[in-house]
């Protein structure tokens, strides 16, 4: 917990309360309130979380004003351009960038767990073939606690280590084999001589009736999106990860539960969403009518892939992927793509239009991470499970930081009641 370098003062109903005042090495200071309803009976309301700090950690800083993105310190686009993903994950895990040696031997740990237990494929094979992929993660995640019972136990440190390598060398395999599964094509198993990324492509789209070499553009650009999508500090999918890890809850039944919170639109959804939004809007001279219901306050309709909670200028990750969009597209030939035109024009006419800049509006990761994906052959569908196995280490290491916390009590916010107060039943015959 940070120093005390302040204290606010609260009035309420002439009664004067101290609180404390931390000071973050990054970000506003903030005000404790735990002592509050103690000693004032009094709760503070902050639907949606926009005001409340909920724990306190050391791995991911985001300044949404400034467009900035660290992991321990270090710039996301730093990380995107010179480290690699399970560099990326050694370093959320482990607080510090890796020797060659500590490098070398994380990355043979977590080759040495690609493979899942056999029985699971018939766990697979229980679900109807048009499930959506995001709904199969959600189940067989959770049903990993039926299947490694030695690395559930949370109070054990050699346990918890052993579930993270698990989850994030078998989240690549459990992804690519909803994805083989909901194609009809038999899975392929996960092969140690690649790299996590290239070994990812080859599970969704080799088949073993043909050679399949995996191209080292595509497997870069793959590892990018694994990269910029590792951690978010404390976003809705990890702090549902907090809240169900705080009852003591085992790690596979955490990440399930994070995974089921990103699947929504608002969230990790959001690309799925993005690319259905494109197809939607078809051709270029119906941008103009999208627009402008995007900006009806009267319609419900958003702009999928456009809007960020925390930033308020450019997504740091966009720009990144932005980049790695352009290279996958002009590798594949595609630029003539009449989606990617869409979503090319799209961004121009939002980011001219004065309702996008007034309210802060820019393309965010979603954006860009759909066109790339969608032009590496995946379905829409397979988008978000993409993200929930990158975003896996970011789940893992936020829950061993909060698991290392002395202070941890259980997840249970307050409310602010409106309902009726005690009343007498009464009988159905005289209602
Ligand atoms: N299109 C049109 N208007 C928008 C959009 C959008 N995409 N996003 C926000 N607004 C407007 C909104 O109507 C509101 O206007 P007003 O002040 O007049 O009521 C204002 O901007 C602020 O919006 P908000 O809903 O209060 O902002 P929020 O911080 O609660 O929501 C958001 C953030 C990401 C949920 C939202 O921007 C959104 O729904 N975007 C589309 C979905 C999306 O792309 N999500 C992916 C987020 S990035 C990946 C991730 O981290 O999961």
């Amino acid at each position: 917990m940070a120093e005390n370098t302040d204290t606010a003062t609260l009035t309420i109903k002439g009664k004067t309360y101290e609180l404390p005042v931390h000071s973050p090495s990054g970000g506003p200071d903030v005000i404790d309130i735990r002592k509050l309803y103690g000693q004032a009976d009094v709760f503070t309301y902050d639907p949606g979380f926009t005001s409340t700090a909920a724990c306190d950690s050391t791995i991911t800083y985001i300044d949404g004003d400034k467009g900035e993105l660290l992991h321990r310190g270090y710039p996301i686009d730093q990380l995107a351009s010179k480290s690699h993903y399970l560099e990326v994950c050694y370093l959320l895990l482990y607080g510090e960038l890796p020797s060659a040696d500590e490098l070398e031997t994380f990355e043979r740990l977590v080759t040495n767990h690609t493979m899942i237990h056999e029985q699971m494929h018939n766990f697979f094979r229980g679900f109807r073939r048009d499930a959506h992929p995001m709904a199969t993660m959600v189940g067989v995640i959770g049903a990993m606690s039926a299947f490694y019972h030695d690395s559930t136990d949370i109070t054990d440190a050699h346990q918890r280590e052993v579930a993270s390598i698990r989850l994030i060398a078998k989240m690549p395999t459990i992804a690519a084999m909803a994805y083989k599964y909901s194609v009809g094509q038999p899975f392929v198993y996960p092969r140690n001589d690649l790299d996590y990324a290239a070994n990812f492509l080859h599970m969704c789209f080799s088949v073993p009736a043909e050679e399949y070499n995996v191209n080292p553009i595509l497997s870069r650009a793959m590892d990018r999106i694994f990269t910029l999508h590792a951690d978010h500090e404390q976003n809705a999918s990890t702090s549902t990860v907090r809240l169900a890890s705080s009852s003591g809850a085992n790690p596979f039944a955490c990440i399930a539960a994070g995974i089921a919170c990103l699947w929504g639109p608002a969230h990790g959804g959001a690309n799925q969403a993005c690319l259905e939004m494109l197809k939607e809007i078809g051709t270029v001279d119906r941008i103009p009518e999208f627009i402008a219901r995007a900006k009806d306050k009267n319609d419900s309709y958003r702009l999928m892939g456009f809007g960020h909670r925390v930033y308020k200028n450019f997504d740091p990750r966009a720009t990144v992927m932005k980049e790695s969009a352009d290279e996958v597209l002009d590798l594949l030939g595609v630029e003539n793509n009449p989606v990617l035109q869409v979503a090319k024009e799209l961004e121009k006419q939002a980011l001219a239009d004065p309702y996008f800049a007034e309210k802060k509006l820019f393309p965010n990761v979603d954006f860009y991470s759909g066109i790339i994906l969608e032009a590496m052959g995946f379905p829409t569908s397979m988008f978000t499970p993409i993200f929930a196995l990158a975003r896996t280490v970011g789940w893992i290491s936020q829950w061993k930081e909060q698991l290392a916390d002395p202070q941890l009590k259980i997840g249970r916010p307050r409310q602010l009641y409106l309902g009726e107060m005690a009343r007498d039943y009464v009988d159905i015959e005289k209602r």
